[in-house]
């Protein structure tokens, strides 16, 4: 088959693209707000070059004309969105990026989709559109969602464009709603923020909000896993589904002592900035009831906390 991974530099899309490439040959689109280096080792392998099974267009996705050029230039069967903008924060400060990158890509490749007759599409949704549910057990049935930030609220919107697509132009569409993706390759968030404080100065940590906020965070291998099993073969219409790992998450105060640990750092203060909360449009808790994922067979292999020393120990590899 041929794939479209719009966003496929990124962290997941990346690892999504390795995995794809097995079977498929596999076309990636992306802006490279973060650069080209997740996908340096496929534009540089001469063997995928010889056999046309990779390709990689530079482009703004938001934008019509160059989808619609990708479109027309290439046999798409697949289109996996994983293009977003992923710094929440930034987004928080000018809505702007959520709506270019989160929303209006969607908006373009749905359009792209449609004239070009492509029916099937993955799309990386998250669990920020369910906003502030502290304490509601999450099903992909829970009604009267309200995202709180720009990002879920873009996301969202995505969704319920995809629906009226699906519905219009006979589409299939899989949307995973993911909670914090972590693992190799990671750019930013909680982990990564550590590790760059403590590599600064190792006597003391600011940890933003009083440390309790909780969230599961699942190893990005055990999600890719779960991405190509649900996709293998379209199922018929829009499935959503929560995805997430087994075990309750972990706290922020929890993951700043196994980076501390994984680090060999000894005594650090912990220097809390307060409230219940790191920032506007951040939720500090939420449960998924992932039941129906589990019913498809596939299972996660990291529980929260062993994929949180995993990612630490995979970032001190790389030489963070
Ligand atoms: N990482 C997480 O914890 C997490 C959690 C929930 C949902 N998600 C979703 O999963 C997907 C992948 O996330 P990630 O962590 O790999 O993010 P990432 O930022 O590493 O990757 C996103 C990629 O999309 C590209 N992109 C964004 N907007 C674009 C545009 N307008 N035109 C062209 N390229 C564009 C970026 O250059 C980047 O390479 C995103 O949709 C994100 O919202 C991620």
């Amino acid at each position: 088959m041929n794939i479209l991974v719009a966003g496929g530099a990124g962290f997941i899309g990346s690892h999504l693209c390795d995995k794809l490439l097995k079977n498929n040959c596999v076309i990636v689109a992306d802006k490279l707000i973060f650069g080209a280096r997740n996908i340096q080792h496929l534009c540089s392998d001469k063997e995928l070059k010889a056999n046309g099974k990779f390709k990689f267009y530079d482009m703004e996705l938001a934008e019509q004309m160059n989808i619609d050029r990708l479109f027309s230039e290439n046999k798409i069967d697949v289109v996996y969105h994983m293009a977003a903008n992923s710094d929440i924060q930034k987004g928080g400060n000018e809505p702007s990026i959520d709506f270019n990158d989160t929303f209006l890509s969607t908006r373009a490749l749905l359009e792209g989709m449609r004239k070009a007759g492509v029916k099937n599409m993955f799309f990386a949704s998250t669990s920020a559109v369910y906003g502030e549910m502290l304490d509601v057990q999450l099903s992909e049935t829970t009604g009267g969602i309200k995202p709180v930030s720009y990002y879920g609220g873009a996301k969202l919107a995505s969704e319920a464009l995809i629906s009226s697509y699906v519905s219009m132009c006979d589409m299939n569409a899989v949307i995973f709603r993911f909670p914090n993706v972590i693992g190799p390759r990671l750019t930013h968030g909680v982990i990564f923020d550590f590790i760059k404080k403590l590599r600064k100065s190792p006597y003391e940590l600011e940890i933003l909000g009083n440390g309790k906020q909780c969230k599961p965070y699942i190893y990005v291998f055990d999600l890719v896993e779960a991405i190509i099993k649900l996709t293998d073969s379209f199922p018929s219409g829009e499935e959503v589904f929560n995805i997430s790992v087994e075990s309750e998450g972990t706290t922020v105060t929890h993951i700043a002592q196994i980076v501390v640990d994984v680090m060999g750092i000894k005594n650090v203060t912990f220097k809390y900035t307060g409230g219940d909360r790191g920032w506007k449009g951040d939720v500090p808790r939420f449960s998924y009831d992932i039941s129906k994922v589990l019913s498809t067979g596939w299972k996660p292999q990291y529980t929260s906390d062993e994929a949180v020393r995993q990612t630490v120990e995979d970032a001190i590899k790389a030489g963070m």
